[in-house]
């Protein structure tokens, strides 16, 4: 794909000679370029070091690789983290072992006990179609769709998130990230109760999840018969009242993607306001990569101290730059994105070639007070850090193609 545009950039240049594009060489995109070259390495030599359908996760404290199964939620991360490695740099073997490694996860389509089904399923089929419009991957994503849409409960007005532990309806604020889903699916496969679904999630979690700052909670639990809210709470974040720093992403993130394909002013608004609520956060540090809750901050949890979470800014980075794209003037949320970037694409978060068991980037956490996936890699980091650099370098029109060699 960026080969191709590419090309067009190459023809246009020769045919207009005045046509604006960033000189590739500029100082201020070197970081980009270098971090492309360093991504289509680690990217190539995961696909070498890993099997289809089981996908690297994240490092264990031991330095062995914790690997994502079928049922796992994060399992679409890596296939999809290939599909955007290829648009990012053009190398078409990417593209052939992103095949291999989606198709390898067919029997997700079945899964009914998750949300998570976007993650899984959207995340790898669904990038697998945008970029090559191969029907072959389209049985799954009718699947897993229904099945997805089946969570929804009308009465309450919210997809089920969970069907584990205690929780008697649980619905968390990632849940957001799995309408996109469903909003595609709507039209792809003609079924405009999903995207009515999505809409009515959306409303919900917006009334239920959401303090007076535009933070929100994790977890809202909900009676199943009644619909009322039965308690506000979290599950990774550190207190039920704080503000765990991925959700905030997935709230930004969420918000952003209903605005976009409802065009319903208020999650326009909603999305700005959880920006403006992330971007003013006095406890964000200097380099914009949040600690893992935004509410770690005594004496012995600096943010110095305390575990970054790149996850949490990578997801930010690509919500923001998808966000400037809806507003008249998105620059601030560009710019935003872009110190981000630069952050993430620096020594102290992206791996070293051959570093970091051919992960991509370094320091996020996953639950922290589960003691399970603090300061490692995750496979949604690099998965959402992609995406970020695809969304910057379109919107930047940098040429992110690199020399196959
Ligand atoms: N969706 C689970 C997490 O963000 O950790």
């Amino acid at each position: 794909m960026k080969k191709t545009f590419s090309l067009f950039l190459a023809i246009s240049a020769i045919t207009f000679s005045s046509f604006a594009q960033p000189n590739q060489n500029d100082e201020s995109f070197k970081w980009f370029k270098k971090a492309s070259e360093v991504i289509n390495y680690q990217l190539n030599q995961a696909t070498k070091t890993y099997l289809p359908g089981k996908n690297p996760r994240s490092i264990n404290p031991d330095g062995t690789v914790r690997l994502a199964g079928l049922t796992d939620w994060t399992t679409g991360f890596f296939p999809g983290s290939l599909w955007y490695g290829y648009e990012l740099t053009g190398d078409k073997k990417l593209a052939q072992e992103a095949k291999k490694f989606t198709l390898a996860l067919d029997s997700i389509r079945n899964i009914k006990t998750t949300h998570d089904l976007g993650f899984m399923l959207f995340c790898s089929y669904g990038n697998a179609y945008r970029i090559t419009n191969d029907s072959i991957y389209l049985p799954a994503l009718r699947d897993g769709a229904q099945n997805l849409a089946n969570r929804f409960n009308s009465k309450i007005g919210v997809i089920k998130s969970w069907d584990f532990s205690w929780w008697h309806y649980p619905v968390i604020i990632d849940n957001m990230m799995n309408l996109e889903y469903l909003y595609w699916a709507a039209k792809e496969f003609n079924q405009p109760d999903y995207a009515n679904a999505a809409n009515t999630h959306a409303l919900t979690t917006m009334k239920n999840h959401f303090r007076k700052d535009y933070s929100s909670y994790h977890v809202v639990d909900y009676d199943p018969l009644t619909g009322k809210v039965l308690r506000k709470a979290t599950h990774q974040g550190l207190t039920d009242e704080s503000s765990w720093a991925r959700g905030q992403g997935w709230g930004l993130y969420g918000y952003t993607l209903c605005y976009k394909n409802s065009k319903n002013p208020k999650f326009l608004k909603q999305a700005e306001n959880i920006a403006s609520f992330i971007m003013n956060h006095p406890r964000m540090p200097k380099d914009k990569v949040p600690v893992w809750d935004f509410d770690v901050h005594n004496a012995m949890d600096t943010a110095e101290r305390a575990p970054r979470d790149a996850s949490a800014a990578a997801v930010i980075a690509s919500a923001l730059l998808d966000l400037s794209t809806q507003v008249k003037d998105g620059k601030k949320y560009v710019d935003y994105a872009e110190d981000i970037l630069q952050s993430l694409s620096s020594d102290a978060y992206l791996a070293k070639p051959d570093e970091n068991s051919y992960f991509l980037l370094k320091h996020s956490v996953g639950a922290f007070l589960y003691n399970s996936e603090i300061d490692t890699p995750l496979d949604y980091a690099d998965y959402y850090y992609l995406e970020a650099l695809n969304r910057y370098a379109d919107i930047k029109k940098i040429d992110s193609s690199i020399t196959i060699r």
